[in-house]
């Protein structure tokens, strides 16, 4: 049993870069931020570097070999790929074929700002449905890593444009149900609360999940732009035993260890 102390930022907004100084900060942007990064890393992306804003990004993709095939072009503005870039934020463009043996460097409206707001944490990882019983079990080995006391473990949500969303909630309880956390402040309670009510009875839990992710905030907004097809990769649970983790010298995600 897990006696690493958890919690849980509804939204990252408005959070005080204090509150996860010396901890473990688990970022989580289920739709899409946080899946995309998991899945192009899975898939042999060499690294992947978030970025505020598309002209960052810009910069940076050339700075990493843009202009020679070595780095793409990834993220999205109001669900979409920005205009001129090579991929947007859909988990399935970052297909092994596209991604495999290249640097990404991306911007998204919510997710990368999530990691920016986290600047004094030891270690950020990156937290999604589908990689989440591998990062619950790499976030304890990081918390217990050391001579002093555990150091707790924050599980910051990306939200939607300030707003508490259901789907990383949901997903910040599926992490925790997954780690046996026993000791949560009251919001990772009330998301892991939130995760058991939701798969309740099922035999494959992807099915309550895509539903509730469909009814989310993320959820509806992807529907409305034709991109439901999103929802059920991002609904698929335990899928990808991959962790990405910031390298804070350089600014790019690798899979740890
Ligand atoms: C974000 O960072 O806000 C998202 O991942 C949004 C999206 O994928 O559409």
């Amino acid at each position: 049993m897990d006696q690493t102390q958890w919690h849980c930022h509804d939204c990252f907004h408005g959070m005080p870069e204090a509150a996860t100084a010396g901890g473990i900060v688990v970022v989580i942007d289920v739709l899409r931020a946080s899946t995309t990064i998991v899945t192009a890393l899975a898939n042999g992306a060499i690294g992947v570097r978030p970025e505020l804003s598309p002209d960052a990004a810009r910069t940076a993709a050339m700075a990493a070999g843009r202009g020679v095939g070595e780095c793409l072009l990834g993220g999205e503005r109001g669900g979409v790929r920005i205009d001129g870039f090579d991929l947007g934020n859909a988990p399935r463009d970052y297909s092994r074929q596209v991604v495999g043996g290249r640097r990404i460097v991306t911007t998204t409206t919510n997710g990368t700002a999530a990691v920016a707001a986290c600047p004094r944490a030891e270690a950020i990882l990156v937290g999604a449905l589908v990689n989440r019983r591998a990062v619950a079990a790499r976030a304890i080995e990081l918390a217990l890593t050391g001579s002093g006391a555990p150091r707790p473990i924050h599980l910051v949500c990306a939200g939607t444009d300030g707003a508490v969303t259901e789907e990383d909630i949901l997903a910040a309880g599926a992490i925790l149900d997954a780690a046996g956390a026993t000791r949560l402040d009251a919001a990772a309670a009330a998301a892991r609360e939130r995760f058991r009510e939701t798969i309740r009875g099922a035999t494959d839990l992807r099915i309550p999940l895509a539903a509730a992710l469909a009814d989310s905030r993320g959820g509806r907004n992807l529907l409305a732009i034709g991109m439901g097809a999103d929802i059920g990769d991002a609904a698929a649970i335990d899928t990808i035993p991959v962790v990405p983790r910031l390298d804070r010298s350089t600014g790019w995600f690798h899979v740890d260890p």
